[in-house]
């Protein structure tokens, strides 16, 4: 989605917002922008395309000078990626940059239209501009309050106003926005990343505050003016972290993080051999007392929640509805009060997940935000946040962010699987001492499997279709497998459940057609055989994988890929790399844009 950097300080602005929006190009964007004041005058400069066709644009017209200015990328949503759609946009005293949806947008320009106002682009923020020129009469924290009274949506901003050059204001609503702070120069941008060069000290800025960046620092006043005393955050996210430390692209990096992000988010939570959930309120006689529990997601992080049923279902004997947040919302969802709801979330901002939560917690349920960015909407509006410590996830493909959720997932069903009785403590040792040494499993796995992912890329990357099948856990995994592999190398791909092959989609499987069969869970292994049989013999091209000891004839399949011996339950935390690096490398098989595939963002803040 769109991403905002604002600067005010003594350094250069055009350098240091083409630097933080190239640390947002992760968010997804198809034009990008920038604002700064030049010799007392507001210099607007945008081009569509990626942030070199703006710098280019810039060497052509001209390098703005000054020490103060805005910038945008923009993920278009009203109007196509064009020059004049991009942003900033401007009406004489006021340039702003937007990201958020303006819901009314069209009331608000009929009414501008009726004043006599000319528009030039097709966009929703082009609107806001002219509604703040029209209220603007001097008081610049007046008009921004009465500006706030007339949209409805979401929205972050990033304002100049041309006769206040050397102040930057913002204000958001359901679109995230943070200040950097430093001695002598402020930030304002839509994700840490963008300032980690220069800070790690930030406010979050809240609905209703309005942030005044100048010189001599950083003011928040609430919609009136008054001041408003603000807690300083700290990252702990270092600038490495954000980098891509050698590594051709993010994603590997990322998938090669796995280890380490997992040992972080589940060692924190274990004491005495048993995993302890980090929040008061869920403590064991609560556990005891659940008769359901709801998880809701979008995307991977739904694939996460559905290991988290295999296993709670499983372990603890808990029924558990898996929904997707944009249909959750609008079912008109049985919560009882006393029920549980998990809100997964990697970047803790995307618009379904945070209205559902909010649906949510009207019905008086506890709600527990599984989450990996602290000081998120997500994390902050939940009655509970467990953090998955897997630093900053910068390829818009969700790698590392997946397997701790999962961890997650699992160190919940062990919990309640003892807090209910299904499990003896011994027992819940025994498969929680298992769960801590997966990370260095994983770690094996990553290296061992890494030349057969390749090959595999190497011989599907032409391939138009590819199925993946799998049973149980093996067909989340299956359809996590799917997800990854069209939305970074544009392949089509299908996941089904392996058995259900027959009723309908095997009539597509023909000479040569790829099917990925995952039969690692062992008491399934003979039926997935069967039906891997049953692709074979119409001419499938079958990489089957399965568990090292796994004894299978060698005419069943034409690739195989091995997993370590493991418990069935944490197997998909292998299983995770090999759709991973399979996925990567046929995406650079393919020649994609592997962190930043097409029409894609990574914080989806718009519904
Ligand atoms: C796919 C992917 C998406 C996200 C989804 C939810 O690789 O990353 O499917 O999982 O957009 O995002 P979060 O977890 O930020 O709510």
């Amino acid at each position: 989605m769109c991403g905002i950097v604002g600067y005010i300080g003594t350094k250069n602005a055009t350098d240091v917002l083409i630097d933080g929006l190239r640390k947002l190009e992760y968010r997804g964007y198809d034009s990008a922008g920038i604002a700064v004041v030049d010799s007392g005058k507001i210099a607007v400069r945008k081009a569509k395309g990626r942030l070199d066709d703006l710098e280019a644009c810039m060497q052509k017209t001209g390098v703005p000078k000054g020490n103060c200015g805005i910038g945008h990328t923009r993920w278009a949503t009203h109007g196509e990626p064009s020059d004049v759609n991009s942003h900033p946009h401007s009406c004489k005293r006021v340039t702003l940059v937007h990201n958020g949806i303006i819901e009314n947008y069209i009331q608000l320009k009929e009414e501008l239209v009726n004043d006599g106002y000319v528009f030039l682009s097709e966009t929703d923020t082009e609107t806001v501009a002219v509604m703040l020129e029209k209220l603007y009469k001097g008081d610049s924290i007046k008009a921004i309050d009465e500006l706030c009274k007339k949209m409805r949506g979401s929205y972050a901003l990033g304002i100049i106003f041309s006769d206040r050059p050397e102040e930057i204001y913002a204000i958001r609503k359901d679109s995230p926005l943070i200040v950097g702070l430093c001695e002598d120069e402020s930030f304002i941008a839509s994700d840490i990343p963008a300032v980690l060069k220069y800070t790690n000290r930030y406010y979050l800025i809240e609905e209703n505050e309005i942030a005044v960046l100048n010189k001599s620092g950083v003011c928040v006043v609430d919609r009136e003016g008054k001041k408003i005393e603000k807690s300083v955050f700290e990252a702990k996210w270092d600038i490495e972290a954000a980098e891509k430390g050698g590594y051709p692209h993010f994603m590997i990096k990322e998938i090669n993080e796995e280890p380490k992000a997992l040992k972080n988010t589940i060692s924190p939570h274990i004491e005495n051999g048993m995993p302890v959930i980090p929040v008061s309120e869920l403590g064991d006689e609560r556990l005891a007392a659940l008769n359901k529990i709801h998880i809701v997601a979008c995307g991977t992080a739904m694939h996460a929640g559905l290991i988290g049923k295999s296993a709670i279902e499983e372990l603890a004997r808990i029924p558990v509805e898996v929904s997707i947040a944009s249909e959750f919302r609008y079912v008109n969802p049985i919560i009882n009060k006393d029920d549980l709801v998990i809100i997964i979330s990697q970047s803790g901002e995307t618009a379904d997940t945070l209205a559902a939560l909010r649906l949510a917690k009207k019905s008086g349920a506890y709600t527990l935000a599984v989450v990996n960015v602290v000081g998120s909407s997500i994390a902050r509006e939940a009655d509970g946040a467990w953090f998955t410590w897997a630093g900053p996830e910068i390829a818009v493909a969700s790698t590392k962010a997946f397997s701790v959720q999962c961890a997650i997932m699992y160190m919940l069903a062990l919990r309640l699987s003892f807090a209910k009785g299904t499990l003896s403590e011994d027992e819940v040792k025994e498969k929680t001492a298992e769960l801590m040494s997966i990370p260095d499993v994983v770690e094996k796995v990553i290296e061992q499997i890494d030349p057969a992912c390749r090959e595999l890329a190497c011989q599907n990357f032409s391939t138009t279709d590819l199925f993946f099948i799998g049973r149980g856990m093996d067909y989340s995994l299956s359809v996590e497998g799917s997800l990854k592999l069209k939305e970074i190398s544009y392949i089509h791909s299908e996941a089904y459940a392996a058995g259900e092959l027959k009723h309908g989609t095997i009539s597509l499987v023909t000479d040569g057609v790829p099917v990925v069969a995952i039969a690692t869970q062992k008491p399934l292994f003979e039926k997935m055989i069967s039906n891997i049989k049953e692709v074979k013999a119409r001419g499938a091209m079958v990489t089957l994988v399965c568990r090292e000891t796994a004894e299978v004839s060698n005419d069943v399949y034409d690739n195989i890929v091995k997993m370590p011996e493991i418990s069935d339950l944490f197997m998909p935390l292998l299983l995770a790399a090999f759709i991973q690096l399979f996925a990567y490398y046929t995406s650079v098989e393919r020649g994609c844009d592997v962190d930043k595939p097409r029409n894609l963002a990574k914080s989806v803040t718009v519904e």
